[in-house]
């Protein structure tokens, strides 16, 4: 109902009844003034920001020895998260194919839903240094390709570097790339995207021959211009060789702790998951937010069913004189 048909009938109430209208006006005045909505914006910034981490951040914290912190976000709030946590890099990976949106595999996931979540990230993400994961089909084509889509990821994702998973054969891809400034984060050892040629998610770099190409892979991206490089499962001895080998810094997932760095899905080590659920055995789980959305969300419906939420300290309150109008007014409709 409009607010002057209230006051129109309002006129010909007693004027003891009658609402100011400076009553009348109220509402009107409280909506402009706060924000009664749960469509509000994340928390204030912290009080005392990091500074920014570049890539001579992440240079520096690798000339000194210290491990580099990267983990993947997908969205706002998980991004929000480990900016908080003090994460040096935040990757929008795109195990999110899997994780955050219940693909199969990664390759279903495709550029502008990659964009998407990149853009979600990038305005939660203040201090990190962020990174977005080129997904399949959006770079191998062509070294011109790859720069396109990375550009993209740049403009369009806002993020300050990418990834892509390869060896040697991406040379000249990742080249053209940072040439045109853009970081590139180097992917060798397992490389998920390329799982059906490699028969399944394996851990590579088992045999001495496979030693010596995860070596080379790394060696041939680090040549081409890459500031990092993930080496995905691999055993721990050839990890520290590779890292030993190389000027640039490793950031390890399944790779032991011998590596300048490591990285881990945020869904996988915070337990966003359901029992049952299988976890590669490089994954420590640091949490178990599963158990602490059910055991809260359930709570909520429980309390809805038995009418115990909302309780009053939930609930907006109207002046008893503007309510005895209403209510009159009510009963005349
Ligand atoms: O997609 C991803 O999250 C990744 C990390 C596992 C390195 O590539």
């Amino acid at each position: 109902m409009h607010l002057t048909s209230i006051a129109r009938s309002c006129a010909i109430l007693p004027r003891s009844t009658r609402p100011s209208h400076h009553a009348l006006a109220r509402p009107l005045f409280a909506l402009s003034q706060t924000r009664q909505s749960s469509h509000s914006p994340m928390g204030t910034p912290p009080a005392n920001p990091r500074k920014k981490v570049t890539v001579g951040t992440l240079r520096s914290l690798h000339k000194r020895g210290e491990p580099i912190t990267m983990i993947t976000a997908h969205d706002f709030p998980s991004a929000h998260v480990a900016d908080a946590a003090g994460m040096d890099m935040v990757l929008v990976g795109d195990s999110l194919a899997m994780v955050a949106l219940g693909m199969e595999d990664t390759s279903e996931i495709v550029l502008e839903e990659m964009l998407l979540h990149c853009r979600s990230v990038a305005r939660a993400t203040k201090a990190a240094f962020t990174v977005g994961d080129l997904p399949m089909g959006s770079y191998e084509i062509a070294p011109q390709q790859a720069l396109e889509t990375a550009i993209r990821f740049i403009k369009e994702g806002r993020m300050q570097g990418i990834k892509l998973e390869g060896g040697k054969e991406m040379a000249p891809t990742i080249a053209k790339i940072t040439t045109a400034g853009i970081p590139v984060l180097g992917h060798v050892g397992l490389t998920p995207q390329r799982q059906n040629a490699l028969g399944g998610f394996r851990v590579q770099g088992k045999t001495a021959f496979g030693a010596v190409k995860v070596l080379e892979d790394a060696l041939a991206v680090q040549e081409a211009g890459c500031f990092a490089v993930v080496l995905e499962a691999v055993p721990a001895e050839v990890a520290v060789i590779v890292t030993r080998k190389l000027s640039i810094p490793t950031i390890g997932i399944g790779a032991g702790n011998g590596c300048s760095g490591q990285v881990l899905v945020q869904v996988d080590m915070t337990g966003n998951f359901p029992p049952g659920r299988f976890l590669p055995k490089f994954v420590k789980k640091y949490g178990d937010v599963w158990a602490e959305s059910l055991k809260a969300i359930e709570a909520y419906r429980d309390d809805v069913k038995s009418r115990q939420y909302p309780a009053p300290e939930h609930t907006y309150q109207i002046p008893k004189d503007e309510l005895v109008v209403f209510a009159e007014h009510a009963d005349k409709v």
